[in-house]
């Protein structure tokens, strides 16, 4: 069995399926489902999201300058997938999805209660791609549900709250623990 040649396409899968939550006062307030988005520096913390122009969501992280990136996760998946289906144009994705929106706490974007982790992001640079404008952007501070956190160890559970994923179309929920970094090279305790 070989491999087919397929021409140049979006392959990079499984992905996050984030919620993207913009807008400086209630009346701007909107939601965006996005899958391309990534860390792209450790030190400094920066991210990016890359977003259709012709998304509603676009103009108003341009104008602001500013976006929340929230984490999803099982219990969210029907509000990742309906903000990504529907416009803020016609709707408010907020209250029709019964989310809490609560400002953050460096720039101007509200943050969505229910995710566990709200990673507040600062626009650097647009990067005009083609389809997509890629924003590139500081993360100025991520909050993270304090649920989560082992009152003994302080580690954070992330995985306690099962992250969503997406993959060719689908949702799925991550799950199964197979190793931890580093435990290839782990020598064997005698
Ligand atoms: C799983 C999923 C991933 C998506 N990823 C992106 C993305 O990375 N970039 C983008 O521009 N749109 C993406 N979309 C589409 C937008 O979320 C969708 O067009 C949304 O309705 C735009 O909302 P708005 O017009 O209120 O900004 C995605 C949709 C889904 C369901």
């Amino acid at each position: 069995m070989g491999k087919l040649i397929w021409k140049p396409g979006t392959m990079i899968y499984p992905l996050p399926a984030v919620m993207v939550s913009c807008g400086a006062d209630p009346g701007e307030f909107n939601i965006i489902t996005i899958s391309w988005t990534g860390t792209i520096c450790s030190d400094p913390a920066m991210c990016y999201i890359s977003v259709r122009p012709e998304r509603h969501s676009y103009g108003i992280i341009k104008k602001n300058g500013a976006y929340v990136i929230n984490l999803t996760t099982k219990s969210l998946a029907f509000a990742t997938d309906w903000c990504g289906v529907k416009s803020g144009v016609k709707y408010n994705k907020f209250t029709e999805m019964g989310l809490t929106p609560v400002m953050a706490s460096k720039i101007n974007a509200p943050m969505i209660k229910e995710s566990p982790v709200n990673i507040e992001c600062k626009v650097r640079d647009i990067i005009e791609l083609g389809s997509h404008h890629m924003f590139i952007s500081d993360v100025v501070a991520v909050n993270a549900e304090e649920e989560l956190i082992d009152k003994e160890t302080g580690v954070f559970r992330l995985n306690d709250a099962v992250p969503l994923c997406y993959s060719h179309g689908k949702y799925y929920e991550t799950g199964k623990l197979i190793g931890k970094f580093g435990f290839s090279v782990e020598k064997k305790k005698k």
